[in-house]
Order: C-alpha cells, then sequence, then structure tokens
C-alpha cells in the first residue's frame, strides 16, 4: 500500500449504494473525493444481494415459463436448470455491474482506496489493506459502512449445511429440502427461487404473518395462501430454537404455542435480520452517537459531529439500495455546501417473491392510525386484460385513500408489481387524489391499468369490474 497519506475534500468509507452514489454526487459538485472500500465496489446489494438474487430470479422465472410455453401454443422441450451456467451469468452480471461502478469512478475523478477504513479523528481516517496502511485525511466525511448479518440466539448456525443469504447465492447441488429461517424479504425470495430449482421448502416464521411490516398485512395474508396453495410449507407465530446434526441430515427445532416442531433439511438457509455494521471501526471512540447499532443521524443525514454524515444501513430502519442512495445523494450535496432534507415518503418497498410485492406509503393499519378514518380500494388482476394474456391473474392492486381521495398507500401483490409501484410512489410523492390517478389515460393492454381500475374503484367506477 501506497503510504502516503491522502489528503481529499471528501472521504467517504464504504463503496455499496449509499457510498457511490454519495462520491459520485460530491464529486460531480466539484470536491475531491476518496473512496474506501474493503471488498468490491457495489456493496451487498451488488455484490451478495439484490442484483445476483434478481438474476437468480430471472433464470427461474424463465424456466416456469419454458415449462408453461405449451400453453401459450409454444413447444420448449427440455427446459432445465444448468447450475453451473445459471451461476456464471449471475456473477457475470454482478461483475458488469461492478466493472461499471469502477468506471463511473474514473469517469469522475474518484480515487478509490482499497483497504479496511477506520476513523481515527473528526477529519481522519486509517486504511489497511494487509500490506500496511495510509492515513486518509478530509474536512468532510461520509460514513456508509452497509449492514452485516445480525447475530442470532439459535444454537448450531455454525454447523456444515446452515447457510448465509450469501452461501445461497453459490451452490453446487441443490438441496431436496431447505429450511429457510424468518420469513422476512431475504426469507420469502429465497424460498421462491429455491422452490422453483425444485426444493422442498419449509419456512419458519416467529411472526404472526410473513413479511412483516414491509406491505400491508392483506398483501402478506394474500402471499402466504397463494405460497401454501403452492406447496411451500410455512409456520408462522414458529420460533426456532436451535439446529441439530443427525447422521444424514439437519433437524431444525422450533416452538410455537401449540407445542414444538421438528423439521428435517439437506441445507437450512438463516435469514433472520440484518443489523448495522457500525461495530470496530473506532466510531464511538471519536463520540459518534450510535443506538441500537445504528449511527444516529439528522435530516441532512448528518451526525452529532460536525464534518461527519452517516447513510445506507449504517443509520438502521428499512435496509433498501434505493433508499440508500437517495441518503447518497443527499449527504452527497450536503458535504459539497447544501442543505438538502431527506424524504422518505416515497420509498418503496419492492420484493421479488412469485407473485412480486412491492408497496409504498402507509399501510391501512398505519393510514387509520394516522388519519382515523380512511378508505381503501382494491382492483384483482384477474379482471385486468394484459394480466389474462401473460397467465399471471393472482393478486390485486390496493390504494389507501383519505376521505378527500389522496392517495397515502399503493400496496401491489402481481406480475410486475415492482415495476408498476413507480406510479405509486409518484401519486404518494406528488399528493394525488385517486381521481387523479383515474383521469390519467393508461395504455390498453397493459398492467398499470389495474392501478387506474383501483382509482376508479375509489367513486365506485370500475370499468372492467362491477364493484355497485
Ligand atoms: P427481515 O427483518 O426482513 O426478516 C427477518 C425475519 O426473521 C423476521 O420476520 C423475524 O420475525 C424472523 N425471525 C427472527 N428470528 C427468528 C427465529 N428464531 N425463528 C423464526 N423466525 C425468526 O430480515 P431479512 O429478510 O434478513 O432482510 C434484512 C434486510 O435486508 C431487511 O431490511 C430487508 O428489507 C433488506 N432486503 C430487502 C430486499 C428487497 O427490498 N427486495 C431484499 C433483501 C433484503
Amino acid at each position: 500500500m501506497d503510504a502516503s497519506p491522502a489528503h481529499a475534500d471528501v472521504a467517504v468509507l464504504g463503496g455499496g449504494p449509499a457510498g457511490y452514489v454519495a462520491a459520485l454526487t460530491a464529486a460531480r459538485r466539484g470536491a475531491r473525493v476518496v473512496l474506501i472500500e474493503r471488498e468490491r465496489l457495489g456493496g451487498t446489494c451488488l455484490n451478495i444481494g439484490c442484483i445476483p438474487t434478481k438474476a437468480l430470479a430471472t433464470s427461474v422465472d424463465l424456466l416456469l415459463r419454458a415449462r408453461e410455453a405449451s400453453s401459450f401454443g409454444v413447444s420448449i422441450s427440455g427446459a432445465a436448470i444448468d447450475l453451473p451456467g445459471l451461476m456464471a451469468y449471475k456473477q457475470s452480471t454482478v461483475d458488469e455491474l461492478v466493472a461499471g461502478v469502477h468506471q463511473l469512478m474514473r469517469s469522475r475523478r474518484v480515487d478509490v482506496i482499497q483497504g479496511t477504513g477506520r476513523l481515527t479523528s473528526p477529519g481522519s481516517l486509517l486504511v489497511e489493506d494487509g500490506t500496511g496502511h495510509r492515513e486518509v485525511a478530509a474536512d468532510r466525511i461520509i460514513l456508509a459502512p452497509g449492514s452485516v448479518t445480525a447475530d442470532a440466539s439459535i444454537e448450531g448456525l455454525d454447523l456444515p449445511g446452515v447457510m448465509t443469504s450469501t452461501d445461497a447465492l453459490n451452490i453446487k447441488a441443490i438441496p431436496p429440502r431447505l429450511v429457510i429461517l424468518g420469513a422476512g424479504v431475504i426469507g420469502l425470495e429465497f424460498a421462491c427461487i429455491y422452490e422453483a430449482l425444485g426444493s422442498q421448502v419449509t419456512v419458519i416464521e416467529m411472526a404472526p404473518t410473513v413479511l412483516v411490516g414491509a406491505t400491508d398485512e392483506t398483501v402478506a395474508k394474500r402471499l402466504q395462501l397463494l405460497l401454501r396453495r403452492r406447496g411451500l410449507t410455512l409456520h408462522t407465530s414458529t420460533t426456532v430454537q436451535r439446529i441439530v446434526q443427525n447422521a444424514t441430515s439437519l433437524a431444525v427445532h422450533a416452538k410455537s404455542a401449540t407445542g414444538e416442531l421438528v423439521v428435517d433439511a439437506d441445507r437450512v438457509l438463516v435469514a433472520v435480520g440484518r443489523r448495522p455494521n457500525t461495530r470496530s471501526m473506532g466510531f464511538e471512540a471519536v463520540g459518534l452517537h450510535i443506538d441500537k447499532d445504528a449511527l444516529t443521524v439528522d435530516e441532512q443525514m448528518a451526525t452529532n459531529i460536525p464534518g461527519i454524515w452517516a447513510i445506507g444501513d449504517a443509520v438502521g430502519g428499512w435496509m433498501l439500495a434505493h433508499r440508500a442512495m437517495v441518503e447518497g445523494r443527499v449527504a452527497g450535496e450536503n458535504v459539497t455546501g447544501g442543505s438538502r432534507k431527506v424524504d422518505y415518503r416515497s420509498t418503496p418497498s419492492v420484493i421479488f417473491t412469485r407473485p412480486e410485492v412491492a408497496s409504498v406509503g402507509l399501510t391501512e393499519a398505519q393510514a387509520s392510525a394516522q388519519f382515523g378514518q380512511v378508505k381503501t380500494t382494491q382492483f384483482p388482476f384477474s379482471a385486468n386484460p394484459k394480466a389474462r394474456i401473460l397467465k399471471e391473474t393472482d393478486g390485486f392492486v390496493r390504494l389507501v385513500c383519505e376521505a378527500s381521495g389522496r392517495i397515502l398507500g399503493v400496496h401491489i401483490l402481481g406480475p410486475h408489481a415492482t415495476d408498476l409501484i413507480a406510479e405509486g410512489a409518484l401519486a404518494v410523492q406528488l399528493g394525488a387524489t385517486a381521481d387523479d390517478l383515474a383521469w390519467t389515460t393508461h395504455g390498453h393492454p397493459t398492467l398499470p391499468e389495474a392501478v387506474l381500475e383501483a382509482a376508479l374503484g375509489f367513486r365506485g367506477e370500475t370499468i372492467h369490474m362491477n364493484t355497485r
């Protein structure tokens, strides 16, 4: 490592979606920026999270479509998973995108330093790469060190055959029986991938429903039903306590109100949450305020120490790459003279299950608690012509509105829900009403017409379904 100190206007610790976007934003606004990353640019999302899982989900969708091809009048025989080919496609997609981030850094003249950074004082970091260390001095520092797998009090997590989500992205054989601990976002996305790959999947969740906090309860309950109907085993209100190695398999022991449950598995995937990665980097020693591992920040992403900002998973809350990127843009502006406040109102949650789930704004329960009486309106994909063409009719679009019609939340279960939610995000951000959506002309035949019809339902005026 080059031992000479590096000087910059802005130093960013962590090159995930929060950090690299902050670095690009600050550089575009004229700052000399240094970015410190210990692994690969792109962070969890690009390397071991959003991108590789969505690549796998894309391949299994293709497989399932190919198997259904005859019902579309297309003959495809022998469609099957080629595991090495699947892994190669996933990895090459990730590698291309990582290379793209490097290219962006070069084009904005951001100096990327490979190594593990530690805060030594406000304005100074020490970076080590195994061969030596180097000081980085910068008046303004943005901390974006991301998150790590949460510590779980379950015995047997170190047994061979027990996987993290990172391991589950790199398998050499498809497990005949997979048990997944946790029916949060990670647990359910992998459940749908492995089910399509041919595993017999069992998901064990301690909460009463899946996807707690990530979507409206009606959506979570309907998804639960669809998954069970497809043959996936789902135990809710059941807490996993230990995993035991038997002669040829793993036994997952869990407890529910009705007694003890033991499920045999070939592999076990642990998806019981993540925590902010804020330990052992000198944060507390310099006086940064940390609450339950999360760095405390204000609306401008500034910490309690002048000259230090923090963004992304490290500040806690919903760990979403798109939220992290917004925070990166906010911090990138504010370290270069801006005074931008972060606005989370239109942050969607996009979940790549089968069918997909997407939500923005308030759930019905949250809206009722905040606004008293609210009105919901729902339209099923079974009455949407494009969904019929696609033969993907499970699910619905649900709007949560104030009595005036202002849209407070949009919740979608169904085909391309993760794309369709963009219209909902815009509606929430602009304070649009159901009438605004209902009088926006939507192309025909398209899936967004389901959003239009749900909006028409606010006044009982749906066209393709009789709601009165
Ligand atoms: P999560 O917090 O969403 O879900 C973990 C689940 O495990 C919870 O429902 C919890 O009740 C359950 N659990 C905990 N201990 C348990 C036990 N002993 N037995 C049974 N169940 C237990 O965490 P997850 O899924 O690991 O995701 C971590 C973060 O990554 C989240 O913030 C999530 O939003 C984010 N993420 C987002 C994605 C997306 O937006 N598409 C994709 C993947 C992750």
